[in-house]
């Protein structure tokens, strides 16, 4: 056998490049076992910040500067924000429609805000009067959101505060509410009984239900224990159900975490979580709340790079929408779900059921692993040699994945430190474009 090709030699000899021939990868991999595999599989997923909030699209007083925090740091009384009840009818709510655009994305499930901090209730609580019950729609957001989603073949879970900024006998107050709202009267211990009650709602009023999502639960009032309680609260009416890491509370020993997955915020950590599922929550703008001043949008491409980088970490994404006061969703985001559908209807496939990429140097691209395959989705494409550095074996196929799913296969080449593959010109690339390679068998990359 001729020696190996060096990196120099190669590049030099590529100029020309192979015809195509069209072929098809085996079926993929799926998750077996446990409540995760689901969610595993499902690997992208919507979440949803919708509330009083909304209406007021970031503004209070001419100050443009919040979002769905906006009681607090405007620092609205609490009788005047009751008063958004009045206004919460929401004409343009169209459950079918928002799953219909997250469907076609490419996500597999929803979280939505059952309650957010500032304690209003999407649904008619039993135990509440704070809720869609004292609106002009009276619609039940909960039942329509979950029939509509499931019915589309997502998976449905609630977010819920555990912080509530409006019961009278959660704790502490706002400081900036002490002299308004004493706290005289108010006992930690029956608010803790409420969340209960109300968790118990949501679970056993729209089951099943696949995650139950907390937030705002740093303040000290609630514990360790709190969080024990109420997750075998959880366990014993949904088995099944996930729940977030946020559940934990304050004064847990060291180094015990609760929940199925962690929930890094507009962040991907460097290195992923290894050992524990986790899951990046990201905004499409800078905030979660709808907020009208709020132009920084990011683009297709970099949501959608990402979302690669992410799964190649093996975690999940779950990407935000913040719905204006009426229902609709804001265009800007309803054009980015657009905008991924065509690219997410070829590439899903190769990011759903996937496991972490095996390659360390992410210089061109970011990859996922799908048993005997790798799928290369290539950020910086240029026709030459794509370098894999101590890839073994010799992958028996190389293919150029098109916008329209169709397979233009490559050649691929050894050199002396590896295995190259010729990337071809593909004129305007897709929106984040892919190479897969087919192993007969095991496979590896060697550290550098
Ligand atoms: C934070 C914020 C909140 C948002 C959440 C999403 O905890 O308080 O507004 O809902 O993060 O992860």
């Amino acid at each position: 056998m001729s020696r190996a090709l060096t990196r120099r030699e190669l590049l030099a000899a590529t100029a020309a490049l192979v015809p195509a021939r069209h072929w098809r990868p085996h079926p993929l991999p799926v998750g077996v076992g446990d409540r995760m595999a689901w969610w595993r599989e499902a690997r992208f997923g919507m979440f949803l910040h919708w509330g009083l909030y909304s209406i007021l699209a970031g503004t209070w007083r001419d100050d443009e500067r919040w979002a769905e925090w906006i009681r607090n740091n405007a620092e609205i009384p609490v009788e005047e924000y009751d008063r958004l009840v009045e206004r919460w009818d929401p004409v343009a709510f169209d459950p079918e429609r928002w799953a219909d655009l997250a469907w076609r994305a490419g996500m597999r499930y929803i979280v939505l805000t059952t309650k957010h901090h500032d304690g209003f209730c999407l649904w008619p609580s039993r135990v509440g009067t704070f809720d869609v019950e004292a609106t002009p729609g009276r619609r039940d957001i909960l039942r329509d959101v979950a029939a509509a989603f499931r019915s589309r073949g997502l998976r449905v879970g609630w977010y819920h505060s555990i912080m509530d900024w409006h019961h009278p006998d959660y704790l502490p107050r706002r400081p900036w509410e002490a002299a308004t709202r004493p706290v005289a009267g108010a006992d930690y211990a029956r608010y803790v009984a409420y969340l209960h009650e109300q968790v118990e709602e949501i679970l056993t009023g729209y089951a099943p239900i696949d995650i139950l999502w907390f937030d705002g639960q740093w303040e000290s009032t609630w514990t360790h224990s709190h969080a024990l309680a109420l997750q075998a609260h959880i366990r014993r009416l949904a088995p099944d159900c996930l729940v977030n890491d946020r559940i934990n509370g304050s004064g847990r020993p060291d180094g015990v975490s609760l929940g199925d997955f962690g929930t890094p915020e507009n962040v991907i950590p460097d290195t992923g979580t290894p050992g524990k599922d986790w899951e990046s929550c990201v905004t499409m703008n800078d905030n979660w709340g709808y907020k009208r001043q709020d132009g920084n949008w990011k683009t297709p491409r970099r949501l959608v790079e990402m979302l690669v980088e992410t799964v190649s970490k093996g975690g999940n994404l779950l990407l935000n929408v913040g719905p204006m006061g009426d229902g609709a969703f804001p265009p800007e985001a309803i054009a980015r779900l657009e905008a991924l559908a065509p690219w997410m209807a070829v590439h899903g496939d190769l990011l759903r059921g996937s496991s972490a990429s095996r390659f360390a140097d992410t210089a061109r691209f970011r990859s996922t692993t799908q048993g005997e395959v790798a799928n290369l989705f290539v950020h910086d494409w240029r026709p030459g040699p794509l370098f894999l550095e101590g890839l073994a074996p010799m992958p028996l196929e190389a293919a150029v994945v098109g916008a329209d799913g169709s397979r233009r296969r490559l050649e691929v080449q050894a050199w002396d430190g590896g295995v190259a593959v010729i990337l071809p010109d593909v004129g305007e690339p897709s929106l984040l474009p892919c190479v897969q390679l087919r192993f007969g068998g095991a496979w590896g990359v060697a550290a550098p």
